[in-house]
């Protein structure tokens, strides 16, 4: 720890001054704690940069000073309570825009190769809430392969995976980067298959978002996808993730429709998700969901069924 950038770090936390900024300034106060120890404070613990006070909107040049710290510090405390600061701010749409013109999403985003996984998943968080917005989903997008990567070679169900899935899901809302997940169909699938309750249903998210949207159809439908896939369609399943997969069969259909192409003998092959949907076993459970008791899902499978 070089004692020049100590001094940095305390004149920024000094500068930043009181108000909305004390959490910086405690942030920087913890960082002379864990160096050496010459201006010992009491023990503040990492919960103070999330209380309260720390909830204050951050203005643009306490933003920029809070990024600095980000890109400079070493320190995984300090960068992680600079991530969630940064994360919580970024909740807010003028701040969002502020923070892509200050540089600030390849100061974040750089963050997400962090081999400590708090840190890549408060990367992660922040990445997600500052891609609420068109623009700064143009600077994310050369983050999504990484980010891929993360979710599909991480432990399944961690906390790195589904922040993951989460940012992947905030940049498919719209269509405009959904190509940019096609290599990682089958895996999507693969997750969502051995995955728990929650990660279900943040997989089906990203791919109701990928099912509405016609280019993508082929791919879905060609992914290698293991026949445990229909026991999704069974009547007990939990409506939450019953409803989605019956609602990502009626997107795939209806975008079919749309391009004509149900008619037509396709060129996908055994294993395949459409050798599923359109097989016999998957038209039985459709038949026997006509009687669930939920009536949403009783709709849903009514308006599947005329497609076999
Ligand atoms: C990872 O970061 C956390 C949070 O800042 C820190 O407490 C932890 O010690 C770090 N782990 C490693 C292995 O560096
Ligand atoms: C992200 O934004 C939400 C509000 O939309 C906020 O509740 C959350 O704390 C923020 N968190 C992080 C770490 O990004
Ligand atoms: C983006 O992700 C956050 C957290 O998962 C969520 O609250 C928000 O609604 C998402 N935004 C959009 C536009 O889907
Ligand atoms: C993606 O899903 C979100 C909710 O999870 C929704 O608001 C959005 O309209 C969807 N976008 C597309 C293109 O389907």
């Amino acid at each position: 720890m070089g004692g020049a950038r100590d001094v940095g770090w305390v004149a920024a936390g000094l500068v930043l001054g009181a108000g909305a900024c004390y959490c910086i300034y405690r942030l920087t106060r913890g960082q002379q704690r864990g160096s050496g120890g010459r201006w010992l404070r009491p023990s503040r613990s990492a919960e103070d940069l999330t209380s309260d006070s720390c909830d204050d909107v951050l203005n643009a040049e306490q933003l920029q000073k809070l990024l600095y710290l980000l890109e400079s510090t070493d320190d995984p405390v300090i960068m992680e309570r600079a991530l969630v600061t940064l994360g919580n701010n970024a909740a807010f749409s003028a701040n969002q825009a502020v923070i892509r013109e200050l540089g600030g999403i390849p100061i974040v985003g750089d963050k997400i190769n962090n081999p400590n996984h708090s840190i890549k998943e408060k990367a992660l968080n922040a990445l997600n809430n500052l891609s609420v917005n068109v623009e700064n989903q143009i600077k994310i997008k050369v983050y999504i392969k990484q980010i891929c990567e993360d979710v599909f070679s991480g432990p399944l169900n961690s906390a790195v995976q589904l922040a993951g899935l989460r940012v992947l899901t905030n940049m498919t809302v719209t269509n405009d980067h959904q190509h940019m997940l096609k290599s990682y169909i089958t895996d999507l699938f693969q997750v969502l298959l051995t995955g728990n309750g929650n990660t279900k249903v943040q997989v089906l998210k990203l791919l109701l978002n990928l099912s509405e949207n016609p280019a993508m159809t082929e791919g879905l439908l060609s992914a290698q996808v293991d026949s445990s896939f229909l026991s999704l369609y069974d009547g007990h399943v939990a409506q939450e993730i019953l409803l989605r997969v019956l609602t990502l069969f009626q997107n795939i259909n209806n975008c079919l429709r749309m391009e004509g192409q149900l008619a037509t003998q396709p060129p996908f092959s055994k294993g395949s998700l459409f050798f599923l949907l359109y097989g016999e076993e998957c038209a039985q459970k459709m038949r026997a969901l006509v009687y669930h008791h939920d009536v949403d899902v009783k709709e849903k499978a009514l308006t599947i069924i005329p497609k076999f």
